[in-house]
């Protein structure tokens, strides 16, 4: 039932068109424009800036006072007290899990890390220099080729069996695809490891000892997958929402989350940090990088600066600066110079009119890179990590969207192209 009414009126209409206004819990209303279908009217929004897609009740962004909420549990109060797989359970659920909820839940989860041992194979026919991102889109896809018994999309435990799986996977393949690319052999999972543990065992483990992972990096790698967990309706997961709406089983959809989140203004900002910081390569050249980012000339963006909904600090970006002192700190390589190449540029760039204007502050892909880098993982990996921690976040999305009456997405447009004409008689 809509709380209020907007009117619309428009030049030659003869009546105001009524549009309901709903209101959320938070947040601002919504208009609903679809009362101006068949009155020769569409909304017109291209990057979807003042659009809400949809209704959902997993994430809540405020980006003007920098807030971030799951489940209504702000990002901080998680990323300090909770742990990546009680942030599954909650995006999933709505709820934090019980104590034997999440015990039952940390079960399942361990008992689906493996995956078909076809999947091995599948690798082979990549180059060994080939992108992990492409890896994963591809054998994230191919998972569906092996999971045909949950693949309802309208059966409830069938979704629950398709996340189950996916969070427990993605850790494994990623790993794979990592081992893959610097020709050592796969390290198949281990069940007496944590979630985090359990990855840096298939990343820096080998067949020849045992690998004990540092319960240090192994909490900070934890708190970075809840950090990217979910964030509400951005490119990835609306990509992965429209995807469903067309009946596409999850894989599929992960897999085209995976394909939008690759972007360096998305998801793949993490790898273009290190990238831009190791280009910079010293605090003497910043000046020249902040001058060119400010260019409307020159195509260069300050990579981890700026985001669609925060115009304050992204409170990500705040946890993430504060494990990357830590992380760092504990490897006794708190000198590390990119980290002050980084704090340097967010100094100046946070002093510059250009930057304080457009309320362009640093986002959650910030400081990430180097607490990566610190772990050991390569710069290629970062969006992978990505990924991997964003995968409950698209498949909770998804299976939001099919827990209720729903329809495939299909936008329209403003065509400006050639009006209708006749082909030349020759
Ligand atoms: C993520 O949506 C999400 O929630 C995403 C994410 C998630 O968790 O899913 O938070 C993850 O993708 C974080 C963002 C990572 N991307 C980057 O760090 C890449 C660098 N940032 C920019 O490309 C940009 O800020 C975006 C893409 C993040 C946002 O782009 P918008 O909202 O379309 O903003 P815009 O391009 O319209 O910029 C507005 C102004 C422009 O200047 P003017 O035309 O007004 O003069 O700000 C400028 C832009 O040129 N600007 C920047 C800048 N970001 C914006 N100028 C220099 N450096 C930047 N980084």
């Amino acid at each position: 039932m809509a709380d209020k009414k907007a009117r619309l009126t428009v030049d030659g209409l003869d009546e105001a068109i009524e549009l309901p206004v709903y209101s959320g819990t938070e947040g601002p209303d919504v208009i609903d424009v679809r009362p101006l279908t068949g009155k020769g009217l569409f909304t017109y929004d291209p990057g979807f800036v003042s659009t809400a897609a949809c209704e959902s009740k997993i994430t809540y962004i405020d980006g003007d006072l920098g807030i971030l909420l799951h489940g209504g549990y702000p990002i901080e109060q998680l990323a300090d007290k909770s742990d990546y797989l009680e942030v599954c359970y909650l995006l999933l659920n709505g709820e934090l899990p019980t104590e034997a909820q999440k015990k039952e839940f940390i079960h399942i989860i361990k008992n689906h890390t493996m995956v078909h041992e076809q999947m091995s194979h599948f690798f082979n026919g990549f180059r060994r220099d080939a992108h992990p991102m492409a890896i994963m889109v591809a054998c994230v896809g191919a998972l569906s080729a092996f999971y045909h018994d949950s693949l309802d999309i309208n059966d409830a435990h069938h979704r629950e069996v398709c996340a189950f799986r996916l969070i427990a996977k993605m850790p494994t393949l990623a790993a794979m695809s990592y081992k893959y690319s610097i020709g050592q052999p796969f390290m198949y999972p281990r069940n007496d490891l944590g979630y985090a543990e359990n990855f840096l065992h298939m990343m820096f483990g080998t067949p020849c000892e045992e690998y004990k992972p540092n319960p240090v990096l192994a909490k900070a790698m934890d708190r970075i997958f809840v950090l990217h967990a979910d964030h509400e309706q951005n490119a990835s997961t609306s990509t992965v929402r429209l995807a469903g709406s067309s009946g596409a089983n999850p894989f599929a959809c992960i897999s085209s989350g995976i394909a939008a989140l690759w972007g360096p203004a998305h998801g793949g900002a993490n790898e273009a940090v290190l990238t831009m910081l190791e280009e910079i390569g010293d605090e003497a050249m910043i000046p020249e990088f902040v001058a060119r980012a400010k260019d409307p000339e020159d195509p260069f963006r300050l990579m981890g600066f700026g985001h669609r909904v925060y115009r304050n600090f992204d409170p990500r970006a705040k946890v993430m600066k504060a494990t990357c002192d830590q992380v760092l700190k504990e490897l006794g390589v708190e000198n590390e110079p990119l980290l002050k190449i980084a704090k340097r540029l967010e100094q100046i760039a946070l002093e510059d009119p250009y930057f304080v204007e457009r309320k362009l502050y640093p986002n959650v892909d910030f400081y990430s890179g180097i607490i990566l880098k610190a772990i050991g993982i390569p710069t290629s990996m970062f969006t992978v990590i990505f990924a991997l921690s964003r995968t409950i976040g698209w498949i909770s999305h998804w299976s939001e969207f099919h827990s209720s009456p729903n329809r495939i997405g299909r936008p329209r447009q403003l065509y400006t192209g050639p009006k209708k004409r006749n082909y030349p008689l020759l």
